[in-house]
């Protein structure tokens, strides 16, 4: 069985070319990174519009690499949300007009199922049940998942996603867009906790989160240090700030697994490539006794391989898109 995967619900047009289950034959990604960077942020209107023009080469050239053509293509899953509305909605009308033309069933696929199920990618996966965090520029959220197609959301940001917070903070210092690859890598040359930015833990046992009164900390020391005449120490500002980071997002992971009683852990979503959280959380999960999978920094940001992955599973459970189904800017995932 052979499924093209989809993805544009925000700033990278994504295709993959999945054989059965997992075996992944092809996976094409342009990135906006470079169309976005000037303004500190993806614009909406940009987006889709990129989407447009890179819809048709990238799906032509997931079909190449996988020495495929429509013809032999069984399914087509496609990321129906959550994001930006106009971006999802290219790859959407498109994945809907292949199938119509081809007689081709298709799914959507929710972009956090997406990013739960990344991991399957990979060579050593987990077994059901396990706690999931998945970071990325628009969430930070911890779900129990249960099956393939079966996900409790626990906990998730009331305000500012983690991956947004390095982004925010990167624009503040002065770096480029997207700030998550910038802040880790000065991070490195910085000592961790060398300022004293804040942890929000919000109530006992709370699994939300909260990243922007850490975001406001960071700002109110760059400007007591601007009106001291003092220079920004840009390297131990960002160590501390994902230390504060990493710190509140792996010790809320460790919590929902006990709370839940579940002995495994999954992480996913573009923040997740971050080597101080993957040190910190697996450092973490090893004294807790928790069996922890990431998946390849790769298949954690977006891509369109965990789209045809989680449409495969889905199409299994009976799942199928009508034509009259329309894109939606909220995770389902409740
Ligand atoms: O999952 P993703 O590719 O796109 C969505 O937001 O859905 O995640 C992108 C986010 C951006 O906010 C980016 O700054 C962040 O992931 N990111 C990182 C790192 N690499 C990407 N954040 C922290 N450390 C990184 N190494």
């Amino acid at each position: 069985m052979l499924t093209l995967g989809i993805e544009s619900s925000c700033d990278d047009t994504a295709a993959a070319v999945l054989q059965d289950e997992n075996t992944l034959l092809s996976s094409v990604l342009t990135s906006q990174d470079q169309i976005h960077t000037r303004f500190g942020g993806v614009v909406p209107e940009l987006a889709s519009r990129n989407h447009l023009e890179s819809i048709v080469p990238v799906i032509n050239e997931a079909l190449t690499r996988a020495k495929t053509t429509l013809d032999d293509i069984n399914l087509i899953a496609v990321t129906q949300g959550p994001g930006l509305i106009g971006s999802l909605l290219v790859g959407f009308s498109y994945a809907k007009a292949i199938s119509y033309a081809r007689n081709i069933p298709c799914v959507g696929v929710d972009h956090m199922a997406g990013h739960i199920l990344s991991v399957f990618l990979e060579k050593e996966t987990p077994a059901f049940p396990f706690i999931a965090l998945v970071v990325s520029g628009g969430t930070s959220s911890l779900y129990l998942a249960k099956s393939f197609t079966d996900f409790t959301l626990l906990g998730r940001t009331r305000d500012d996603a983690a991956g947004e917070a390095f982004d925010k903070v990167a624009k503040l210092l002065g770096f480029p867009y997207p700030g998550g690859p910038v802040v880790s890598k000065e991070a490195l040359s910085g000592i961790n906790d060398s300022i004293a930015f804040p942890r929000s833990w919000l109530e006992k046992n709370s699994l939300d989160f909260s990243f922007s009164g850490l975001k406001t900390a960071v700002l109110n020391h760059c400007n007591r240090e601007r009106q001291k005449n003092n220079p920004l120490n840009r390297q131990d500002i960002c160590a501390s700030f994902q230390e504060a980071v990493v710190d509140v997002l792996v010790e809320k992971t460790i919590l929902a697994a006990k709370l839940h009683e579940i002995d495994t852990v999954v992480m996913g979503g573009g923040v997740s490539s971050n080597p101080r959280l993957r040190e910190v959380m697996k450092k973490r999960c090893g004294q807790e006794k928790k069996l922890l999978f990431i998946p390849k920094p790769a298949h954690c940001t977006d891509n369109g391989a965990m789209i045809a992955l989680a449409g495969v599973h889905s199409y299994k459970k009976g799942m199928n898109l009508t034509y009259d189904q329309d894109v939606y800017c909220r995770s389902l995932l409740a």
